[in-house]
């Protein structure tokens, strides 16, 4: 075995030898970003970007992925009624949320550990959003810092909040995200217990990646990625290790302490409590149900993110799109309702802003640009979304993202 390692050690370090310098990394990240015109083109490009294990880590759903693939397909079978000779040569792409004045209906969803994909991470996308005239909301489990992120990228991101078992961690989380000025705090409440990711079980992954004989081949045959993560390794939740001294000096000890922060016990009293410590703006992440959605509201959220945390947690719970009417219809008028999950098109944002969505926060397709690309990746994916977005509503005769409602799509898609 040791042999083993040992030869595909020397093999990769001669691949890494040979790895482009950071400069021309950055011109091969925007020329291979430059050439992918769909998000499924960018999913491919990815793919062939990172190791196999790494890509399913972002790209899996919990067991059979049925929640994962309903997301997208339950959007894909919404079909639109487009208005006819209501043309318009401006399209006008901006919502408010929350009172926040957006140039389009597009938010970054909280996604875990993404400087796995490139070390770029979170800034990467972050930074693409603020140029879209949008922005982020970072990650409990953020690879990048609550403070690195407020320093590096203008605007106020949101922060994602997980409701742990130490209320020491969560209040000091809540307090730093107050003083780096975060926008609004988004509580999300589908994680009681992690979710069954079958492909990481499958491919021994864990966080951070351990060196089996798998990943080392994989390394080997992606030695861009390789050297890139070797160079700079973003591959820990950088808020946590802040706090929890010792353990960014000893990785497995992170994990070990961040699963057994889940708590199964988690209850509304957890959401008022938080509700108590956040003076700003607050929003609950995961909902699926309007009796839920009501509770959310009367428990003082502002916004309701409807969500299945993109089919990683519940498999065959309902797609988002699915269960975004229901919610609508409930809370619509006494809050702000967003949704996420399978938004992989244009046509996409149409429907869910149809459906009564305020914005869409959109996961995946911003970690395909950002592992096939980096900066130029995340920025790609992000002009992808928009321009078809634009496309869709001036073929479906509206000049607006205000003009958009239930009447732009086809009843007979509505009833299944
Ligand atoms: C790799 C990955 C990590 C994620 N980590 C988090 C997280 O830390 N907190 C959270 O609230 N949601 C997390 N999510 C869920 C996303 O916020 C979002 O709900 C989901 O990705 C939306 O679906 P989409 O990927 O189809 O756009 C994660 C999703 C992915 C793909």
């Amino acid at each position: 075995m040791s042999l083993f390692v040992s030869l595909f050690a020397r093999q990769l370090l001669r691949d890494l030898q040979q790895a482009p310098g950071r400069a021309r990394a950055r011109r091969t990240d925007v020329g291979r970003a430059a050439r992918c015109g769909t998000v499924a083109e960018l999913r491919a490009a990815a793919r062939r970007e990172v190791p196999g294990a790494v890509f399913d880590f972002a790209d899996g759903g919990a067991e059979d992925e049925v929640t994962l693939r309903a997301n997208v397909d339950d959007l894909a079978a919404l079909r639109i009624a487009p208005r006819m000779l209501a043309g318009s040569a401006e399209i006008d792409l901006s919502t408010t949320v929350l009172g926040r004045r957006l140039a389009v209906p597009l938010i970054g969803a909280p996604t875990g550990l993404t400087g796995m994909l490139h070390p770029r991470g979170e800034l990467a996308i972050a930074r693409a959003l603020d140029r879209a005239g949008s922005f982020y909301t970072l990650s409990t489990l953020g690879s990048t810092s609550i403070e690195e992120l407020a320093r590096e990228v203008p605007g106020p991101s949101w922060f994602q909040l997980y409701l742990w078992r130490d209320r020491g961690i969560v209040r000091d989380l809540v307090q730093r995200a107050q003083a780096s000025g975060y926008g609004a705090l988004v509580v999300t409440v589908d994680v009681p217990r992690l979710g069954s990711r079958e492909r990481d079980r499958r491919n021994s992954f864990g966080v951070p990646p351990r060196l089996t004989p798998r990943l080392l081949a994989d390394s080997l045959r992606r030695p861009r990625w390789t050297a890139r993560t070797l160079r700079d390794p973003r591959v820990t939740a950088a808020s946590i290790t802040t706090v929890r001294q010792g353990t960014a000096a000893d990785p497995a000890s992170l994990v070990n302490y961040i699963n057994g922060q889940f708590d199964p016990a988690v209850s509304w009293a957890d959401l008022a409590w938080a509700r108590a410590e956040w003076p700003g703006p607050l929003l609950v992440k995961g909902i699926l149900r309007a009796d839920d959605a009501r509770r959310a509201v009367d428990e003082g959220a502002d916004g309701i993110i409807v969500s299945n945390h993109g089919g990683r947690q519940l498999d065959t719970a309902v797609s988002a799109i699915a269960a975004l009417p229901a919610v609508v219809d409930e809370v619509g008028a006494d809050a702000e309702v967003l949704m996420d999950g399978g938004i992989r098109r244009g046509t996409d944002v149409v429907k869910a802003l149809a459906q009564g969505a305020r914005a869409c926060l959109v996961g995946r397709a911003l970690l395909y640009g950002l592992a096939a690309g980096g900066d130029a990746g995340a920025e790609r994916a992000l002009t992808i979304l928009v321009g078809e977005l634009r496309l869709a509503l001036a073929l479906a005769g509206c000049d607006a993202v205000a003009d958009v409602d239930r009447s732009l799509l086809d009843a007979t898609t509505l009833r299944r």
